[in-house]
């Protein structure tokens, strides 16, 4: 793309400031600049005046079952057996979000990265691998851990985990992978630069995963180690059970293609997504999304109806989700902080929202597959995640919920 060509396209949509800085900057620059142009999907940027009307959701039911605690409770010998013969079989994967920018957490380096100790450090991907290493270290095989990064945060990760030597997992089943990035834009649709030479960019939503990491070469990688299905979880639980037996066991002993780790939620107006049927297929409903009548019904039970809670951990079949990579994911419009030059081309970092980003969630590859079991966990074990500094859901919560649990901080 040259100059001409750059500036007749930013003209079309309105966005020549791109441009501004554009004479200051050296010819690598400029190139640079040129690139990013030229690879913007333009028709993102129109979504943002129609937020709403961007993913249509079909009707929406509670779900009719959920494999209960007091179900596995049951089965567990059985579930067990046949979950701990697939991970020995070397059937199953591990892979970690990690791509995401940790905007509310606020800090610089990767999630990750972040120190949670007390009185020594205790880093979260140290206790991911901790929680993966349980297992490795119960059934006497290595799980392949796949790392999605993100250009923001990809050289901190890679160098971290490798100066702390793996934290004893075997680097030869640790393999880093690259989500893409889209732009960030300001509430009035215009695109955002980071520097004089730089639009703004942020990694594109966790449902961007798959597509990655096929470019990767990775389900390449995963199909020649024999890996059947992957267990998707995101970086911030720390509690959270990695390549848990049990769940594989359950997933195939009730013959589904999907499964998602679930809670009660806590009160009706907590925070999560909630499983349920779409049309008859399973769905995960947002937060913010649910009607008001959703929100509080009850069923037969007295119950809250939609009561299921997913916290970012779900179970793959490597089959299905290649059955589904030309499927489109809808792109969600999310308000975030977005870092970006002034007038004066100083880089703000600004305290509150001030634009959007546009990403596609993991969340919605559920109604892709053709059943999901929900499978029920003890919330005080297993959900600790940490998304801000201090309040809900943050460092002190995942800590007096790791002291908890014996995790010496
Ligand atoms: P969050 O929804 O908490 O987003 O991600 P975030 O970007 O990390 O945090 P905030 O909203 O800016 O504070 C849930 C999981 O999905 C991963 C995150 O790393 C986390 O494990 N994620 C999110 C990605 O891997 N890529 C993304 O583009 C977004």
């Amino acid at each position: 793309m040259d100059y001409n060509n750059a500036k007749e396209i930013l003209a079309k949509y309105n966005q020549e400031h791109v441009l501004d800085y554009f004479d200051e900057l050296s010819s690598d620059e400029k190139q640079q600049l040129l690139g990013q142009i030229e690879e913007i999907d333009w028709d993102l940027l129109q979504l943002i005046d129609q937020p709403e009307g961007v993913h249509n959701k079909g009707v929406i039911t509670p779900l009719d079952n959920a494999v209960s605690i007091k179900d596995i409770e049951a089965h567990k010998e059985v579930y067990r057996a046949t979950g701990e013969k697939a991970i020995k079989e070397g059937k199953v994967a591990a892979l970690l979000l990690a791509g995401g920018m940790g905007t509310r957490l606020g800090s610089d380096k990767p999630k990750g990265m972040y120190n949670i100790g007390l009185t020594k450090d205790v880093f979260i991907f140290e206790m991911i691998v901790r929680n993966t290493l349980d297992v490795v270290n119960d059934l006497g095989v290595w799980i392949p851990l796949y790392v999605m990064t993100s250009e923001k945060n990809d050289k901190d990760t890679r160098e971290f985990f490798e100066k702390m030597n793996y934290f004893g997992y075997n680097k030869d089943y640790v393999k880093f992978f690259k989500q893409e990035m889209a732009p960030a834009v300001s509430f009035d649709g215009k695109l955002y630069m980071e520097g004089k030479n730089r639009i703004s960019t942020s990694p594109n939503g966790n449902g961007g995963w798959f597509i990655s990491f096929v470019k990767a070469g990775l389900l390449e990688d995963a199909k020649k180690r024999g890996v059947e299905y992957i267990n998707l979880f995101a970086v911030d639980n720390v509690c959270q059970r990695i390549a848990d037996p049990l769940f594989v066991g359950a997933m195939i002993e009730h013959g589904c293609r999907c499964a998602s780790k679930v809670v009660p939620k806590a009160t009706p107006e907590e925070r999560v997504g909630v499983l349920c049927l779409e049309d008859g297929k399973p769905s995960i409903v947002e937060y913010y999304e649910l009607t008001e009548e959703m929100r509080y019904a009850k069923d037969e039970n007295d119950e809250l109806a939609y009561r299921w809670g997913v916290i970012l951990n779900y179970l793959f079949n490597v089959e299905d989700l290649e059955k589904n990579l030309e499927n489109n994911l809808s792109t969600h419009i999310v308000k975030k902080k977005i870092a970006y030059i002034d007038e004066n081309a100083q880089l703000v970092k600004p305290e509150t929202e001030n634009g959007f980003k546009f990403e596609t969630l993991v969340l919605d590859m559920i109604h892709m597959m053709d059943n999901c079991l929900a499978y029920e966990v003890v919330r005080e074990k297993e959900f600790a995640p940490i998304k801000n500094k201090e309040g809900v859901d943050s460092v002190d919560t995942a800590r007096e919920l790791l002291k908890k649990n014996g995790v010496e901080l």
